[in-house]
């Protein structure tokens, strides 16, 4: 029973882009892929489909969601049923709450460091020990199985990770991969994964299994904002063999959302019957968009060192200024309205974090003319 109100810090990123996100005139830090317009979307369907989608009924959808979504997205996974997916409003209510369920007092949880705040920030709050997967850049960001095999206790409850990884673009070997799955099914831990860049690797050979397909207690997050370019949506799921956990999950539910929006999972159903177009289209995308990147930054290489993502929409490359990175973006974005989220964004009460790192989106189209805002800046 909670002793108090459930009362988290303020999350630094979302209040930044509560700012600048539709103020700033370039949103070059975007962390999607490219928006699809309904119109857009509605021209994958048949027309069949786009009937059905126009006589949709603006009722409640079930709190699990529907049926045609839950059977599409467990598709989407080897060996799991429709009963293995409760959807979400986005990643973030199924962050908030399994987060909150797998990692209370007294239980110990790791989770990779730089992260998207809601990782630390909510098991945090809800009273469990919480400890860093620190990535560090001088090891290509990844993870030290060693070092995290050192981190296990017996009552390490959770490990949430998330690669491709926000901030930083980084991808773990396969043979890391395995290792962490099997290191999590040695402890008795759940492992949470975070998938939702996942389909966007750079190169396709490196894209790991999805962690509910795999042996222990694992779980996947996944959402349709992300590699499918369709936050607007507003779904998201979680993916597990673990029913009963969903069954405890689907009743918080009940305390937010209550279910997801109809035409959201109707859409979101129509998309994922078309997902690997929808994801080649945004793939091609950052392969196209990558040079453009490397050479702006190229062109200062006085103030900037360009680091490609291995995955995913976003990366973390370093600014070399003397200023620091923190003025840098301030300055960016009040005088060439060039919005990138500097370093303090990220930071972490679970370890370090580099302090001279911005996070860039590489995934929008037509980026040049925010790369050429941010060369005349440079130049000024
Ligand atoms: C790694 C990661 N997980 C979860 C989320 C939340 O996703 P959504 O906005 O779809 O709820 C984000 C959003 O930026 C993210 O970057």
């Amino acid at each position: 029973m909670s002793s108090g109100p459930f009362d988290p810090a303020p999350f630094l990123l979302e209040e930044y882009l509560g700012i600048w996100e539709f103020q700033g005139e370039h949103y070059l830090t975007a962390s999607d892929a490219e928006t699809l317009t309904i119109e857009e979307l509605l021209a994958f369907a048949d027309p069949d489909e786009r009937a059905r989608f126009e006589r949709l009924p603006l009722s409640y959808a079930p709190t699990w969601g529907g049926e045609e979504l839950r059977a599409e997205i467990a598709d989407l996974y080897e060996g799991l049923g429709p009963e293995h997916v409760l959807a979400f409003a986005g990643a973030e209510e199924a962050l908030f709450w399994a987060l909150q369920e797998l990692a209370g007092p007294g239980d110990h949880a790791l989770v990779t460091v730089p992260n998207y705040q809601s990782f630390e920030t909510i098991p945090l709050t809800a009273g469990a020990e919480v400890e860093g997967i620190v990535l560090d850049p001088d090891a290509g960001w990844e993870p030290d199985i060693e070092a995290i095999a050192r981190q296990m206790r017996p009552d390490t409850k959770l490990v949430a990770v998330n690669f491709p990884n926000n901030p930083t673009g980084a991808i773990p070997s396969q043979q890391t991969w395995r290792a962490l799955v099997a290191l999590c099914e040695e402890h008795g831990a759940t492992l949470l994964s975070d998938e939702v860049y996942r389909g966007l690797e750079v190169d396709e050979a490196r894209r790991l299994p999805q962690a509910a397909e795999s042996p222990g207690s694992t779980i996947s997050l996944n959402v349709m904002s992300k590699s499918y370019g369709l936050p607007g949506l507003r779904i998201g799921w979680l993916a597990t063999r673990d029913r009963a956990l969903l069954e405890r999950l689907e009743k918080r539910k009940h305390y937010t959302s209550i279910c997801n929006a109809t035409p959201s999972e109707a859409l979101a159903t129509i998309a994922l019957r078309n997902g690997p177009a929808i994801q080649r289209r945004n793939r091609d995308l950052i392969a196209a968009n990558l040079p453009l990147f490397e050479a702006a930054f190229a062109a200062h290489p006085e103030h900037l060192e360009w680091e490609a993502p291995a995955g995913g929409c976003v990366s973390f490359p370093r600014y070399l200024g003397d200023d620091g990175v923190e003025a840098f973006c301030r300055e960016l974005v009040e005088t060439a309205g060039v919005v990138f989220l500097p370093a303090s964004i990220y930071t972490s009460a679970l370890g370090p974090v580099p302090t001279d790192r911005f996070r860039i989106g590489v995934g929008r189209r037509d980026p040049e003319a925010a790369l050429a805002a941010l060369g005349r800046f440079l130049e000024r």
